[in-house]
């Protein structure tokens, strides 16, 4: 996706919960003031634990792992020892009688083969003590046939015997479903898009990635039921419950579909009109809510990523600027970008496991403070529109879809060569920032003073912002002038900071990770790899989207890029297609490398 005028996650793994699955021992370890117990046998092993407690209520989770042949269909049964009651359950069919409970697997994860594990989890009411079962059943059969063990009262404190392959790295911190956690991604496992991940594993080496989170794109009505045959929202729903077997994961959908979307640009025009507002409401933002808020989905943590592009464009592209466009004048002028983000944050931050992050461009769109003031503004203003308010959003994003390396090692904002800073340099051109990471928490800073929540948390896209291969600069560049200084040292090999379509040169850039700095969420993969930006020439279609000369590499540039030439990589398809030779060079300048 733009620029100054713009532009456009994993080591998540930890748990609660471990279980050693075969015929063998079953461990669970939990964090303190949880307790846990952990049932095996020759079919099954059953590890339920207690992941919170109040005075009079808890919320446990259930993961059953089959070690026995594989069924189609699975029925875990337990008696409670003390007055517990389940209330509110997910991801199974409870039904309990007296103390004797029974849970029943959904539609969609009855499929249990050999050595496959799945969970469910529930909310229960109690009083006195809350003892947790210790024998279960699966399919009628006893899990183990032994005697019950009596669950530990402190978490034990040496290492399960039969060690899992992914130790986990934080202590659980899922609440009850309904109340948020401060940051979604600690502690939590990425959704693994299936349609992208077998993209990326057909290519030569593109299993090395295949198995990252990326976000899903909801980018027309007609991606919520699927296009094309493809999966739609509760296809990918379903399938992150599954892929979350009863443990913490987040599934990361873009919203991308606001009336006259990406206003400066036309590689990703979108389906709605200037003024389709109300369509943007009921056929896109409504059914997409009604989905998200199926009891089924809610363990899931459902971080959203509101409208990338559309605020940003408000601040420097609609008006009085060299890069201003008609459609973002229009667009400013009807109000519908705000009037859309604030009722999809509204209506999206109704539904308690959502955790809506605004998209708030890049270090080299909104950097210089005569941008970031009226941005974090226009953000407030959007953010407090339509029933919205601040307590709808979690946090932002930077740089989605965009290049702007996280961190630039080897020159800094307060650097001068002989007295000139660098901000006087031709590429930093009177910026505040030189890289992501640095703007991110700036922003966050500026955010807070604004009126946002002083808890924000702020995501990052590193899909493709790695910058490595050969021309990745070693050191600092030669301190002749301030030019031979950045130049030399930058690794953003980008020919202008506003360039913003399949990047030649660029690298995939840091796996998607957990709170990986100070005020910053998540690095997150929010742009597929492998995904183009745009058609390099302009190619019929039904998208709504148009021919953007940013995308052709012959192209001279234009006052938002310094009339620079585009850098574009040839013969790339339509917005959103697989392009295969982007992917090859994205896994070549990887940084870390792959
Ligand atoms: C395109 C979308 C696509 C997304 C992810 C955007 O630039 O307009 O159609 O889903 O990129 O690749």
């Amino acid at each position: 996706m733009r620029a100054p005028t713009r532009r456009r996650r994993t080591a998540l793994m930890a748990a609660g919960v471990l279980i050693a699955t075969g015929s063998g021992t079953a461990a669970a370890f939990t964090a303190t003031n949880a307790s846990a117990a952990s049932d095996a046998a020759a079919g099954c092993s059953v590890a339920y634990t207690v992941q919170s407690q109040w005075n009079v209520g808890f919320t446990a989770q259930v993961t059953i792992t089959n070690t026995g042949p594989a069924v189609t269909a699975w029925n875990v049964g337990w008696s409670f020892a003390g007055n517990q009651k389940v209330t509110q359950g997910w991801s199974a069919d409870i039904a309990q009688t007296g103390a004797a409970v029974t849970a029943k697997n959904l539609s969609y994860n009855g499929s249990l083969g050999t050595g496959a594990s799945t969970g469910f989890g529930f909310n229960g009411s109690y009083s006195g003590t809350n003892t947790s079962p210790t024998a279960f059943t699966l399919n009628g059969v006893a899990c183990n046939g032994g005697t019950p063990t009596t669950p530990p009262t402190t978490p034990p404190t040496s290492p399960p015997t039969d060690p899992p392959t992914d130790p986990p790295t934080t202590p659980p911190t899922t609440p009850p479903p309904g109340t948020r956690v401060d940051n979604p991604y600690a502690g939590a496992k990425g959704y693994v898009n299936p349609e992208w991940s077998a993209k990326a594993a057909a290519e030569p080496g593109g299993s090395r990635i295949a198995n990252q989170s990326t976000a899903v794109w909801l980018d027309r009505i007609a991606a919520i039921n699927g296009v094309n045959g493809g999966m739609g929202l509760r296809a990918h729903l379903n399938k992150a419950v599954t892929q979350a077997a009863g443990q913490p994961l987040v599934i990361e959908l873009v919203i991308y579909d606001l009336p006259g979307r990406d206003c400066a640009a036309l590689a990703s025009n979108g389906e709605l009109g200037a003024t389709e507002l109300g369509r943007y409401k009921t056929e896109y933002i409504d059914p997409i809510a009604a989905i998200i808020a199926d009891p089924a989905y809610a363990a899931l943590r459902i971080v959203t990523i509101v409208e990338p592009d559309s605020l940003p464009n408000l601040v420097t592209n609609a008006g009085g600027t060299a890069g201003s466009t008609e459609a973002c004048a229009t667009m400013k002028a009807n109000g519908n970008y705000e009037a859309g983000v604030g009722y999809a944050l509204h209506k999206l931050g109704a539904i308690s496991n959502v955790y809506n992050y605004i998209d708030a461009g890049h270090h080299g769109w909104l950097g210089w403070d005569t941008n970031m003031g009226p941005a974090a503004q226009g953000f407030l203003k959007a953010a407090t529109t339509g029933g919205a308010t601040v307590n709808d959003v979690t946090g932002f994003i930077v740089n989605t879809a965009n290049y702007g390396a996280t961190t630039e090692p080897f020159f800094k904002i307060t650097d001068n060569v002989n007295g000139t800073s660098v901000r006087q340099s031709k590429w930093v051109d009177w910026n505040y920032y030189v890289d992501e990471q640095s703007y991110a928490q700036a922003l966050r800073t500026l955010l807070v003073t604004t009126g946002f929540n002083s808890n924000l948390g702020m995501l990052i896209d590193t899909s493709r912002n790695g910058w490595g291969g050969t021309a990745r600069p070693t050191g600092p560049g030669a301190t002749t002038s301030v030019d031979t200084y950045v130049n030399g040292g930058r690794t953003d090999r980008r020919i202008h900071l506003g360039n913003w379509c399949n990047q030649s040169g660029a690298g995939i850039g840091q796996r998607p990770t957990a709170a990986p700095a100070t005020g910053i969420d998540a690095y997150v993969w929010v742009k597929p790899p492998g995904e183009s930006d745009g058609a390099s020439s302009l190619i019929p279609n039904d998208e709504g989207k148009g021919f953007d000369r940013m995308c052709d590499p012959t192209y001279t540039g234009n006052g938002r890029n310094g009339n620079s030439m585009s850098g574009a990589l040839a013969n790339s398809p339509l917005a959103g297609q697989w392009f295969s030779a982007q992917f090859q060079e994205l896994l070549k300048n990887a940084y870390p490398a792959l």
